[in-house]
């Protein structure tokens, strides 16, 4: 099975950005453990600030590949064109987010792209992650 991890703005700075939301682990870290427990996946992981980039992204490996697990960021919160690539794959992807939105700012509440989604995973810390891909695999 071949997996993709994409992590939208502000992610590539996870282990030094607000760690009290975020945590203190670096997502290399986090992305090498969790090849190890799931060896018969093949994982990639991508990451960019930019929003056309995260789309170049998923039509890249939205058509073959078995699932993409996706933190779009705050452009979870504002990004019609990342909902409407995410509609136009055949590849599953799913919504991921470290914390939980719900619990944060009203302008954090609502997604542009979870209707397009296979599912949403929240609030587990990088623990959503492996939810996620457990989700995809299981
Ligand atoms: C986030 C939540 C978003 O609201 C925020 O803009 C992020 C990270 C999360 O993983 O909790 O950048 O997606």
């Amino acid at each position: 099975m071949k997996v993709q991890i994409i992590n939208g703005p502000n992610l590539n700075l996870l282990g030094s950005r607000e760690p009290d939301i975020y945590g203190q682990t670096a997502f290399d870290t986090f992305f090498n453990d969790l090849q190890n427990q799931y060896p018969t996946v093949e994982l990639s992981y991508y990451q960019s600030n930019t929003e056309g980039e995260l789309i170049d992204k998923m039509q890249e490996v939205g058509f073959t590949y078995d699932g993409i697990i996706l933190n779009a960021g705050a452009y979870t919160h504002t990004s019609i064109a990342l909902l409407d690539c995410i509609r136009s794959l055949t590849t599953p992807v799913v919504e991921v987010h470290i914390s939980n939105v719900h619990a944060r700012e009203e302008f954090r509440h609502k997604s542009m792209i979870s209707s397009a989604c296979r599912g949403v995973i929240m609030g587990f810390g990088l623990n959503s992650y492996r939810l996620a891909l457990e989700g995809i695999v299981g």
